[in-house]
């Protein structure tokens, strides 16, 4: 077979026949292609900027946020509508970047046994998730989801708040002095209930 070598003595034929030299190579080209694709995205206001209507989310509501992350509920429901028909004739507008500004971190998820979560603020009353919160089955039968009665019995703990105010603020969470200081009067005596909902009725709000 005929040496396919140029001018100067490279060939593919070296490449392919050399693992190392492929390895190295291959890792340039993935090294080069991520940086390529990532990094503008750093420096996109579409990516970086709070979407219209999108605001840091109240004491209550990221107690309600911290709720949602220690029981899981990630790992059953996503916060991300994918920008097909079928996706937002179900969940509405397809989520934007803009939306997740303020999420240390997000809560996209990847798995859906149950709903998308990302539109679901507004769309039932609050005692209808203070009862289905409590016990899924009295108001889905064919629901699968656990219950979850210890949050109407656990209060949040507001001295934490401030602590985890000012962490956001310092990942760029606009959050004023006041409300840093307030955060714990804000949901002092709110149960756990109280904030899940909270946090469940403002989702996706600025979008509808
Ligand atoms: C084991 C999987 C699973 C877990 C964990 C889970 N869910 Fe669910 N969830 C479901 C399923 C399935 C449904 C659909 C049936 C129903 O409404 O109960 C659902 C429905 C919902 C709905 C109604 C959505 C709609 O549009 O009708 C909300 C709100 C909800 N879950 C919130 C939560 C919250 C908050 C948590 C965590 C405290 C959680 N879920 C944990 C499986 C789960």
């Amino acid at each position: 077979m005929a040496k396919q070598s140029g001018a100067s003595g490279f060939s593919h034929e070296r490449i392919e026949t050399n693992n190392l030299l492929m390895i190295v190579l291959i890792l340039l080209v993935l090294l080069v292609g991520g940086l390529v694709e990532i990094v503008p995205l750093f420096f996109q206001r579409s990516t970086t900027e709070a979407a219209k209507g999108v605001v840091p989310y109240t004491a209550l509501q990221l107690a309600g946020r911290d709720v949602y992350v220690r029981e899981g509920c990630y790992n059953c429901h996503s916060q991300m509508i994918r920008p097909f028909r079928s996706e937002t004739l179900r969940y509405g507008h397809y989520s934007v970047a803009g939306e997740s500004v303020y999420d240390h971190p997000f809560q996209w998820g990847s798995k859906r046994t149950g709903p998308d979560l990302a539109r679901v603020g507004g769309k039932y009353s609050d005692e209808w998730h203070r009862m289905h919160l409590g016990n899924p089955r009295d108001l889905v039968p064919e629901s699968n989801m656990p219950a979850y009665p210890w949050l109407e019995r656990s209060l949040v703990d507001a001295e934490s708040m401030p602590a985890h105010l000012r962490a956001l603020a310092v990942a760029g969470v606009p959050y004023t002095a006041a409300q840093i200081t307030g955060s714990a009067d804000a949901v002092r005596g709110k149960t756990e209930l109280d904030a899940t909902i909270a946090y469940l009725q403002m989702l996706g709000l600025a979008f509808k």
